[in-house]
């Protein structure tokens, strides 16, 4: 069986959870990593006994190397990613996928013409309780979605923002709030409803003034094209607790909290819980890293599509930046 060769561009927080994923995979190995920061590099390859490069271009010239996996602040994706396809690899992103639509647009092109894959890392699409959610709407049994909400209340000190140069900043993160950690949930939202259309909100930065440029804070409202509204909410200035969706339907209210409860108009209830792991510093990423990752090797291996592409990817950062404007002008942005 072909083994493929990964690299993984960027050695912070999260490089890790794509190391382990890697290593659980019967068809890929982990070939090289790259960190501008040489002994973070050097680090890790001594610990994943694997190539330790310094710089971008020296990995993409890697004829062995057949994926990347950029896992680098937000303003690089677009750039590595690109790059990375015009070499010839095939790449997965770390969400957001790109700081701009304009950016998303390019990548795209670019995976179209090289023929080479891109994908973005929404995990959470994984989750046990997303695939129930996405079954069951296309089952056809909790009938139309009628309203839908959403909130992200997590919390975020000054001393994550301090850690590094990219964060909190408009240049290199993007954003706040809403391109890091609520894009996940933006996602989910629009891979259940359909397609958005028009977005007005606004956003402010409540607790962090003297720390960051961007928001800790947001809320929206988002049309959708069959007519569904959203209401959105996000802030980093409570405290962690789990992300909170809910779908009111016309045969049942859907609501995720942590755990999945759908509560049907006849009466019946239905639980499901997601898989987290145990321990770990991390824990709350989830698993859907692994299978993600593993599904996105499985495409390769496939030759098929792999499913959470660039179209899938830029979905998230329209409604994101449509919220920027939106809340710049004080008036509705169609998307
Ligand atoms: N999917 C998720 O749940 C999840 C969770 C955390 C982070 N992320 C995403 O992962 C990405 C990285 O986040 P992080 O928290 O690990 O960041 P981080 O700051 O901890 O790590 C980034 C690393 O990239 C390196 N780097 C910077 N420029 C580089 C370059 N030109 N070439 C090579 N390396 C370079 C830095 O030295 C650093 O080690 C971001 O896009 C973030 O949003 C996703």
């Amino acid at each position: 069986m072909k083994k493929f060769n990964a690299a993984i561009i960027g050695c912070g927080a999260v490089h890790n959870v794509h190391v382990n994923a890697i290593s659980s995979l019967n068809n890929t190995q982990l070939c090289a990593v790259a960190d501008t920061d040489t002994a973070i590099a050097d680090d890790a390859a001594r610990r994943y006994d694997c190539r330790s490069y310094h710089s971008f271009s020296d990995v993409i010239a890697d004829p062995q190397i057949d994926t990347v996996h950029i896992c680098t602040p937000h303003h690089l994706h677009s750039s590595m990613a690109i790059e990375a396809m015009r070499a010839g690899k095939h790449v997965l992103t770390e969400k957001p996928m790109a700081i701009t639509a304009e950016e998303c647009r390019e990548m795209i092109r670019v995976s179209d013409q090289s023929g080479r894959q891109l994908g973005v890392c929404f995990q959470n699409r994984y989750n046990t309780t997303s695939i129930f959610i996405k079954e069951l709407l296309r089952s056809g049994k909790a009938g139309h979605i009628l309203a839908a909400k959403a909130s992200v209340t997590w919390l975020r000190k000054a001393d994550y923002y301090l850690q590094s140069d990219w964060r909190g900043t408009w240049e290199k993160e993007g954003g706040g709030i809403m391109i890091n950690q609520a894009i996940h949930t933006l996602d989910l939202l629009q891979w259940f409803i359909g397609n958005p259309v028009r977005i007005k909100g606004t956003i402010d930065n409540r607790m962090l003034g003297d720390v960051i440029e961007v928001e800790d804070t947001a809320e929206a409202t988002i049309i959708f094209e069959n007519g569904i509204h959203a209401f959105f909410y996000a802030t980093n200035s409570y405290h962690d607790s789990p992300v909170e969706l809910e779908l009111v339907c016309e045969n049942a209210v859907i609501k995720l909290s942590g755990a999945l409860t759908i509560q049907y108009s006849n009466g019946d209830t239905e639980n499901v819980r997601d898989v987290h792991p145990k321990t770990g510093e991390k824990a709350y990423y989830g698993v859907g890293h692994i299978s993600l990752i593993d599904d996105f090797y499985s495409s390769l291996a496939q030759g098929r599509p792999f499913p959470t592409d660039g179209r899938q990817g830029i979905e998230a950062v329209r409604l994101v930046r449509g919220l920027y404007s939106s809340s710049r002008s004080g008036k509705w942005i169609d998307l």
